[in-house]
């Protein structure tokens, strides 16, 4: 295991050496003499641990603690401190130090005290990778969408992320109105606090209101115990509240309060308690109908609708479709750990060509199931669902969608063999009437039978025989 990173920051030699000679063998440390050091030292290097003097000329223990805080939670501090300055170490302690230690030191103390500040500090770096990872996860990047609906979306995006605007996003189920609601928490300034998501068509009607708001001790039967509600847990962040066409009216009306005054009273309480809370809210539901049929309120939906972003079924922006199977067939055989794996031409055609009612989760968990159950490197159409492919894409499509492969060379080649195929078929469907047959086509006789001449289509005419 590596060892943890220990800076020691006092102006007496004598202590700067017993400090070294007790921590040698099981730290890596280092040692400086001056509060300026000391911010070269951390600037230059990440350190688990600083043991930090109280009393120094020049920057004080106090003054070094604050300018390290200012730059996040790492390190973590322990105060050395004299009897005379254990006021001073608590108060340290109050700015942010992990603890402190009295001069002269008790030696199985001072290494317990370290080894518990290097974990501390080990989690700490560990939370702020996750959330690094998290937030990265909800980067614009990491959302697909390059059709003018998507786009419009993206924009509109990174416009109200920043501010403290209510947002409610709408559109049919998959299309993706979560993965908004984290990105524009995660490109706010409320990204390091919390993104607490409700769901309110899964929780019961008579509990929703105490899920939200908590509730005091007795409020009702089994109110044992004061509980806080997710308005509390989301102070200073975001509050993502899913199917809101869900909400009872007697949360509505709660909810409505929020928004307006910021403050709300505990189910069971009557002191009002004060949040700074962003609400986004989420719905597939048409809150036009839900207001005129009376299950929503009117002056809700305005407080909602500051902003509002629909997102467009995946149906109507199909042009994103190829960079979403990209994007699903990278993303999800790193996460199954499978090695990556691409379509062949019909099942990339099927996939195109397939209507998807599920939207992008539809079309996730379609390649995700093909990445899963294909041995092979090229997915084919026996790795999509039947039911995807039921209609098949037609070989003048196939050709026109790839006219470098085959024996079609050109695209007025590929013009032309699918010219050829459609009057085939349209001569075999009029059963050799050429009349019938142009009326298919929607040309005239005589255009059809120069095209058959052009392109060498020797077919014996039936018309004069109908
Ligand atoms: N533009 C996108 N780029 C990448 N992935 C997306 C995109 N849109 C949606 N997804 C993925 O599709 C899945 C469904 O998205 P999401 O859960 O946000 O949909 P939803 O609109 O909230 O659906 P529901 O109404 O059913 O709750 C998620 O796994 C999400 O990661
Ligand atoms: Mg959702």
């Amino acid at each position: 295991m590596e060892l943890p990173r220990v800076l020691v920051v006092d102006d007496e030699p004598g202590v700067r050496e017993s400090l070294r000679l007790i921590l040698k063998d099981r730290t890596e440390i280092a040692v400086v003499s001056s509060g300026e050091d000391a911010l070269d030292a951390v600037a230059a290097r990440a350190f688990d641990v600083v043991l930090l003097d109280i009393l120094m000329p020049g920057m004080d223990g106090l003054e070094l603690l604050e300018r390290m805080r200012a730059n996040g939670p790492a390190p973590q501090v322990i105060m050395l401190t004299a009897t005379k300055t254990v006021k001073t170490a608590v108060r340290a302690m109050k700015l942010g130090a992990f603890d402190y230690v009295t001069k002269p030191f008790d030696i199985d103390e001072l290494i317990v005290l370290v080894e518990r500040a290097a974990q501390s500090a080990a989690l700490l770096r560990e939370v702020t990778a996750l959330r690094q990872e998290v937030g990265h996860r909800y980067s614009f990047d990491n959302i697909i969408g390059r059709s003018a609906p998507m786009q419009s979306v993206l924009n509109t995006v990174s416009r109200v992320a920043p501010l403290r605007t209510t947002v409610l996003l709408t559109g049919e189920s998959g299309t993706g109105k979560e993965v908004i609601a984290k990105a524009i928490h995660y490109n706010s300034p409320r990204a390091s606090a919390p993104l607490v998501a409700i769901n309110c068509a899964a929780i019961p009607d008579n509990l929703l209101e105490s899920e939200l708001f908590g509730h005091e001790r007795g409020a009702f039967t089994d109110a044992h115990a004061r509980k806080l509600g997710h308005f509390e847990s989301a102070h200073r962040g975001t509050i993502f509240l899913d199917e809101i066409g869900e909400m009872n009216p007697g949360t509505q009306a709660k909810l409505l309060r929020v928004l307006e005054q910021g403050t709300f009273t505990r189910v069971g309480g009557s002191q009002p308690v004060t949040v700074d809370v962003r609400v986004i809210a989420a719905t597939n539901r048409d809150l036009d109908k839900s207001m005129q049929d009376g299950s929503f309120r009117p002056d809700l939906y305005f407080r909602l609708n500051v902003v509002a972003i629909h997102l467009p079924p995946l149906r109507e922006r199909r042009e994103d479709l190829p960079l979403l199977i990209r994007h699903f067939l990278k993303t999800k055989s790193d996460q199954i750990g499978s090695h990556a794996k691409t379509f062949d031409r019909d099942a990339v055609d099927c996939l195109l060509r397939y209507h998807w009612p599920g939207n992008v989760r539809e079309l996730e968990n379609v390649v995700e199931r093909a990445l899963a159950l294909s041995l092979d490197s090229e997915l084919t159409l026996n790795d999509l669902p039947p039911a995807l492919c039921l209609i098949q894409p037609s070989a003048p499509v196939r050709a026109l969608a790839h006219p470098n492969e085959g024996s079609v060379a050109s695209l007025s080649a590929a013009v032309e063999q699918l010219e050829h195929m459609l009057i085939m078929d349209a001569l075999v469907q009029a059963d050799h009437n050429q009349t019938r047959a142009a009326e298919l086509l929607g040309t005239t006789r005589r255009i059809l039978k120069y095209k058959m001449d052009k392109l060498g289509i020797a077919d014996s005419d039936n018309s004069e025989m109908v």
